[in-house]
């Protein structure tokens, strides 16, 4: 029996040239010396560890809480097909919210990824980068042109690929190739067209003043309707881990992931706000480790993650704090404040035809699509089954809603997404019918102005926050969500819907009054799972927000953030791609701070 400090040697040494994955703080080599430590192995956190450890001088360490991503389950992940699937499993931290005044006293399931990849294991897959006015609101409130749509070329070339999908059905006319990139993430188009979105376009053909068909929604033009890309590519899901963390891996010994490891508390070493150790633990009651990094500690533990760490630590509402016996380090007030997110509400109609609704309650047609994936990677299981087109759409400009001032990221921004699905997608409480086809058509406020909270109600790291979105708790939120079940309705009167839809499902077709309409979305809206803005970022001369133009943490040193917490406001687009692409200037921003490779 070789002494624990020779077994550690010798480990190392059979690691020589590959990444390691431990499984216990234990493993972890007490002789190496990480240059970088980077808390959750997620969207952000993947990048981040790929990025910084292609300069083989630094060794980087990744902690993550949850679990591996290609072991128990794995298919959960990967099948496009079961996208959805892996909430409420392993893979999730099963989070909910606080009853929600805005949803009738509800509480909703909050799902966040738990698992190598982080949420965009567990995520509806769709990629879509939003208006360049998102990013430059980005550069304008934190003072950083380089945050600019213009300015971040560079790195959304970086971050994605489109590929074609697994049946190589042409997509020429449904996407612009000159905005795609050749990054390790692989995006891509349907592999099945359905009728629905054959009317969709239709419809924009038909009527392209009122309802414009955008080549590619994900070119900085966020108005319109157009086909929907997902991180789908080579026919199984593509994630943060698949693209970025395992290559990098595979390849490199320089970088270490620490898996089934919360780290639970910043700690400070020299001078009272530089933070450059880690603690970590397996659970409540299990050893606390440390980990030091020489240069900078990244938190990518995402909008729920990170504010909770940061408030563990010590950073944080003072006030706050001290309510849950944590001694103050840093006073900053907007960590766990300004959460932000969107929420969906489903509409479905009765539909004339053969529509995926089929296929899907088929179980020997789906049993035999998932052998099929098993074996080949193609077939109905391979590709993006359930929304395939989407519109982004403003409100009139006379609308009483906007007399306030305009809550979108800008003239160019969608106050109102709605997409579409051929076959019945339940809101929550709801059942499928389990005859007849169908089509479900999804309304989302785009620009909500509703703003939560996280709070602590523990200085364990092992409870969970109070998870507050307050959603629809502003005027404008319920005014805009009432006028998009009117738009969406609207689009789906036209002529180009005869002899298709036959008739809206009873619960639809009982709306008629406004009244009723927010009845109905104060009953049945659903999280869209879109959370940011608990860590946000602002101007390095704004005495508000958590981290300045470089994602320092302000007042810290030795701490940065890179996930979706610093987001200023809720996405005009889609989270995750604007996750990736922050994820990768932030890796060139660090790597330009320590002169890396
Ligand atoms: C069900 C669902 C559907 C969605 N659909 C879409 C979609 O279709 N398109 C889209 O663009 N966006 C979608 N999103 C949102 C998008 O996936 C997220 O906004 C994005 O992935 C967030 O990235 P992140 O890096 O901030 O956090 P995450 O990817 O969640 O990563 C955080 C990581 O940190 C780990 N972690 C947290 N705390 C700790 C700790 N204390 N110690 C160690 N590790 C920790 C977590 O386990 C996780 O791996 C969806 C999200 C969900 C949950
Ligand atoms: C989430 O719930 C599922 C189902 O109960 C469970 O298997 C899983 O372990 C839970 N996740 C965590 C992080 O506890
Ligand atoms: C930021 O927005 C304000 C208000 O729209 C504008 O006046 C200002 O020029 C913008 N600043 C930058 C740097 O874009
Ligand atoms: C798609 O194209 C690739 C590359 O040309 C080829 O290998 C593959 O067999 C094709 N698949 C189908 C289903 O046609
Ligand atoms: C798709 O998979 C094939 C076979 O595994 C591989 O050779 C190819 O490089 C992959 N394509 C992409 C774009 O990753
Ligand atoms: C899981 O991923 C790691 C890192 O890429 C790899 O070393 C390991 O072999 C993989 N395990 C399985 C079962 O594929
Ligand atoms: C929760 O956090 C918010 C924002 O920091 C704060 O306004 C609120 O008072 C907190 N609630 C509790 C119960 O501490
Ligand atoms: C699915 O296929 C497997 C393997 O052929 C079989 O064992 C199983 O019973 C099938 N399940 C259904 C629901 O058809
Ligand atoms: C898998 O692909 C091979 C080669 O293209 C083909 O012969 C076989 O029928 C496919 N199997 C399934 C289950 O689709
Ligand atoms: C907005 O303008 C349209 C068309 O000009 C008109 O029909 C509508 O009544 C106006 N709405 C309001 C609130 O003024
Ligand atoms: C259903 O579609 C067929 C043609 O595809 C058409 O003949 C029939 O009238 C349609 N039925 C309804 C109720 O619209």
């Amino acid at each position: 029996m070789a002494p624990p400090v020779l077994f550690a040697l010798l480990l190392s040494l059979v690691n020589i040239s590959l990444g390691s994955i431990f499984t216990a703080p234990e493993q972890v080599s007490a002789f190496k010396k990480y240059d970088f430590i980077i808390v959750g192995a997620g969207t952000a956190g993947s990048v981040i560890a790929a990025r910084l450890s292609e300069d083989p001088s630094v060794n980087v360490l990744v902690i993550e809480a949850g679990v591996a991503d290609n072991g128990t389950d794995s298919e959960l992940i990967y099948i496009p097909l079961l996208a959805g699937e892996g909430v409420g499993t392993l893979f999730d931290w099963n989070y909910t919210t606080t009853a929600q005044s805005g949803f009738n006293g509800r509480a909703l399931d909050f799902p966040r990824g738990f698992v190598m990849g982080g949420s965009s294991a567990i995520n509806s897959m769709i990629y879509s980068r939003g208006p360049s006015d998102e990013y430059d609101r980005l550069a304008n409130l934190s003072g950083d042109s380089g945050w600019s749509w213009d300015n971040l070329e560079g790195y959304r070339l970086m971050n994605e690929k489109h590929s074609s999908p697994w049946n190589n059905r042409s997509n020429v006319g449904e996407y612009d190739p000159s905005v795609h990139g050749y990054g390790p993430l692989l995006t891509g188009l349907t592999p099945t067209v359905f009728e629905t979105d054959n009317r969709v376009i239709a419809n924009t053909a038909a009527y392209p003043e009122q309802y414009p068909f955008t080549l590619d929604l994900n070119s900085g033009n966020g108005l319109g309707f157009g086909w929907l890309e997902t991180s789908v590519g080579n026919g199984s899901r593509s994630t943060s881990a698949s693209a970025y963390l395992h290559p990098a891996l595979n390849s490199r010994s320089n970088l270490d992931v620490l898996l089934h490891t919360q780290a639970t508390r910043l700690v400070s070493t020299s001078g009272k706000v530089t933070f450059r150790e880690v603690q970590v633990a397996q659970s409540a009651t299990a050893t606390i480790y440390s980990f030091k990094a020489t240069k900078e500690v990244i938190l990518c533990a995402g909008s729920v993650g990170t504010p909770q760490l940061l408030m563990l630590s010590g950073i944080g509402p003072t006030e706050q704090l001290k309510s849950v016996g944590i001694t103050s380090v840093l006073n900053l007030a907007d960590v766990g404040n300004n959460m932000q997110d969107q929420s969906i509400l489903a509409l479905q109609w009765e539909v004339n035809g053969t529509s995926l609704s089929s296929f899907l309650s088929d179980a020997t047609a789906l049993n035999e699509s998932l052998e099929q994936w098993a074996i080949n990677k193609t077939g109905p299981a391979a590709g993006n089954m359930m929304v395939n087109t989407i519109g982004f759409l403003r409100l009139p400009s006379n609308s009483t809603l906007l007399v306030a001032g305009d809550p979108a990221a800008g003239p160019n921004s969608a106050h109102i997404q709605l997409s579409f699905l051929e076959t019945f997608y339940p809101n929550p409480g709801q059942v499928s019918p389990t005859t007849g086809s169908w089509m479900s058509a999804t309304v989302v406020v785009q620009s909500p102005t509703s703003r939560g909270s996280l709070n602590l109600t523990s200085s364990s790291a092992f409870v969970h926050p109070t998870i507050n979105p307050a959603y629809y708790t502003t005027a404008f939120d319920i005014g805009a969500a009432i006028e998009g079940v009117k738009m969406l309705r609207d689009f789906l009167a036209t002529p180009v819907w005869d002899g298709y839809i036959i008739a809206p499902y009873s619960a639809v077709a009982a709306l008629q009054t406004d009244a009723e309409i927010e009845t109905y979305i104060r009953t049945f809206a659903n999280t869209l799972d879109h959370p940011t803005s608990t860590a946000k970022i602002s101007k390095i001369t704004d005495s508000f927000g958590v981290v300045g133009p470089e994602l320092l943490v302000k007042g810290a040193t030795g701490l940065r953030i890179v996930d979706a917490s610093i987001l200023p406001a809720a996405v005009a687009g889609f989270p995750q791609a604007e996750v990736y692409i922050i994820a990768e200037r932030a890796a060139a921003l660090i790597k330009s701070t320590w002169s890396l490779s």
